[in-house]
C-alpha cells in the first residue's frame, strides 16, 4: 500500500489559521478533489510533524478533526488511511470496489455478493399498490406554498401510526414530515447547534451522522456503546445534543434496557441536552415487540427521527420528526430559512400507502424474508453473531488481526464487506464485521456466509 509522504503540504506561520487547521484545510481539499484517493494510507502523525516541521500535537489535531468530519479511518494498530468512501463517483469497476472494501454509495458489479448493510430490498413491494400510491400522488394539485410541517393528512396518519407501533403518545401536531433520517438530523442540527457546541454520537455509530453534526460546526464527541447500547456513565455533561439508536444500536446491534433509558433521560434532564432518537430500523424485529420509543417517556428531552429507507427504500424519500411543539416550531423556521422542503406528491403516494395498509401488508411480508435470511446468517456464523433478532444486520465478532485480511479475501471472492472498524470516530475499540442482510438474496446470504466461514481461523471463535 503507497504510504502519502509526497503531499505538496504547507504551513504559513504568519496567518492567523491555526496550524493543524491549516493542514486539515489542505488534506481535505486534496482527499475532495481525488489527489488522495480512499484506502489510501497517511503518513503517522509523527512524520507528518517531521516532514511541516510542526510539533505532533499539531498534526494529531488536524488527524482528529479530519477523523470527526469522516475523511479518515483509522484501523487498529496499522495506521491512517483516507476513508472508504470519500471517493464516491467512480465507476464501480470490480477492482474499484474492491480496493475500497466497504465502500456503500455505489451498487456491487454484477455477480458479487454484497452483505454491506444499509440497504433494504427494494424488490419486494407489490407493484399494484404501488401504482394505485403514484396515481393518487398525480390527481393532487401543486401547491405553490409547500407547509414545512409536511401535509396535515400525512401527519395525522404517521401519528396514528406511532401511537399503535411505537407507543408514542404523540398527536399530529408533533410530527414533521421529512426526507428521511438524514434530513431530519440536519434539521435539528441546523436549529440546535453551531460552532462551539459539541454533539454526541455512539462509538461506534452512524457515520453520516459525525458527518452532519460537524458540516453545522459542532465539535462530535464519541460516545462508547457497550453490547446493550449507549454507556450513560461516560457521557460528559457539555453536549447539547446527542444522537442514539436505542432500538437497535448501529451496528452493535444492542436494545437499551429500560433502566438504561430512565437513566438516559434522567441525564439529559441533569444536563439539558436534546437525545435524538434514531429509530431507523424498529418495524423489524423477529422475536418479541420491540421496547417502545425512548420518546414516549420523556417527550420533553427526545427527538424521534423515523424513515420509510429501510421499510420501502431511501430512493422514497420520506421520513419523520418528533419533537416537543416549541422545538418543532423553531425546526420549521430553520427548514423555511433554509427553503429545504419534502416533495407534496411523495407525501401523497406514501399517505395511500398507509390509508389503504399497503405498508403495513408489505411489512408483514419483508419480516418473513429478513427473519429467514438472519437466520442463516446465525445458521453459518452462529458463534460470532453478537445484536438483537431485529433490522436488517448483524454483527460478527471477530478479533482485531483478523479483519482487515478476511475481508481482503472475501473480496477476491466477490463478497463484499464493511467492518465495524469502520464505524468509528477515534481508534476502533469494536471489532468485526457489520453483515447486511437487506439487498441480498437467501440465496446470496448463504453463499456470503459460507466464504466468510472459510476464512475465519480455527482460533477466532
Ligand atoms: C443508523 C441509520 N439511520 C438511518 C438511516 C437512514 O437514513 P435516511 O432516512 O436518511 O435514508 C440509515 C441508513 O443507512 C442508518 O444506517
Amino acid at each position: 500500500m503507497r504510504v502519502t509522504i509526497d503531499l505538496p503540504l504547507t504551513v504559513d506561520r504568519e496567518s492567523p489559521v491555526p496550524l493543524a487547521a491549516q493542514v486539515a484545510g489542505q488534506l481535505r481539499e486534496a482527499m475532495r478533489t481525488g489527489r488522495l484517493r480512499a484506502g489510501e494510507r497517511l503518513p503517522s502523525t509523527r512524520a507528518l510533524a517531521a516532514l511541516l516541521g510542526v510539533s505532533r500535537t499539531v498534526a494529531t489535531d488536524a488527524y482528529q478533526q479530519l477523523y470527526a468530519e469522516g475523511w479518515l479511518d483509522g484501523r487498529h494498530g496499522s495506521g491512517t488511511y483516507v476513508a472508504d468512501d470519500t471517493l464516491p463517483y467512480e465507476q464501480p469497476g470490480a477492482q474499484a470496489v474492491e480496493a475500497r472494501g466497504a465502500a456503500r454509495r455505489e451498487p456491487a458489479p454484477p455477480g458479487w455478493v454484497d452483505l454491506r448493510p444499509g440497504r433494504p430490498w427494494v424488490f419486494g413491494y407489490d407493484t399494484a399498490a404501488w401504482r394505485r400510491a403514484w396515481r393518487s400522488a398525480g390527481e393532487l394539485a401543486l401547491n405553490a406554498f409547500p407547509d414545512p410541517y409536511g401535509h396535515p393528512e400525512l401527519r395525522e396518519l404517521l401519528a396514528d401510526h406511532l401511537r399503535r407501533a411505537r407507543a408514542v403518545p404523540v398527536g399530529a401536531g408533533n410530527v414533521m414530515v421529512t426526507r428521511g433520517t438524514g434530513n431530519g438530523l440536519d434539521l435539528i442540527a441546523a436549529t440546535l447547534l453551531g460552532p462551539g457546541s459539541r454533539a454526541g454520537v455512539e462509538e461506534p455509530g452512524w457515520r453520516a451522522a459525525r458527518r452532519i453534526f460537524a458540516s453545522r460546526g459542532a465539535e462530535v464527541v464519541p460516545c462508547p456503546v457497550d453490547e446493550q447500547g449507549v454507556i450513560v456513565e461516560a457521557l460528559p455533561d457539555d453536549l447539547r445534543v446527542l444522537y442514539t439508536t436505542p432500538a437497535h444500536q448501529f451496528p452493535v446491534g444492542g436494545r437499551l434496557p429500560i433502566p438504561r433509558r430512565e437513566k438516559l433521560l434522567a441525564w439529559a434532564r441533569r444536563t439539558g441536552a436534546i437525545v435524538v432518537e434514531d429509530d431507523y430500523d424498529a418495524e423489524f424485529r423477529y422475536d418479541v415487540a420491540p421496547l417502545p420509543a425512548l420518546y414516549g417517556l420523556d417527550p420533553g428531552r427526545v427527538v424521534l427521527l423515523g424513515t420509510l429507507s429501510k421499510s420501502l427504500g431511501p430512493d422514497v424519500g420520506l421520513g419523520w420528526l418528533v419533537a416537543p411543539a416549541d422545538l418543532l416550531d423553531a425546526v420549521a423556521e430553520r427548514r423555511m430559512h433554509l427553503a429545504d422542503r419534502t416533495s407534496g406528491p411523495v407525501q401523497r403516494a406514501v399517505a395511500t400507502l398507509l390509508e389503504r395498509g399497503d405498508l403495513d401488508r408489505h411489512l408483514r411480508r419483508m419480516r418473513l424474508e429478513y427473519a429467514r435470511r438472519r437466520a442463516a446468517i446465525v445458521e453459518a456464523l452462529g458463534p460470532y453473531v453478537r445484536g438483537d433478532t431485529a433490522g436488517l444486520h448483524v454483527m460478527v465478532s471477530l478479533p482485531a488481526g483478523v479483519v482487515p485480511g478476511l475481508v481482503r479475501r472475501a473480496g477476491e471472492r466477490g463478497v463484499l464487506l464493511d467492518t465495524t472498524e469502520a464505524h468509528h470516530q477515534g481508534p476502533p475499540r469494536v471489532h468485526g464485521l457489520v453483515l447486511g442482510y437487506g439487498s441480498a438474496s437467501r440465496a446470496d446470504v448463504r453463499r456470503g456466509c459460507a466464504v466468510i466461514r472459510e476464512l475465519i481461523p480455527p482460533e477466532g471463535a
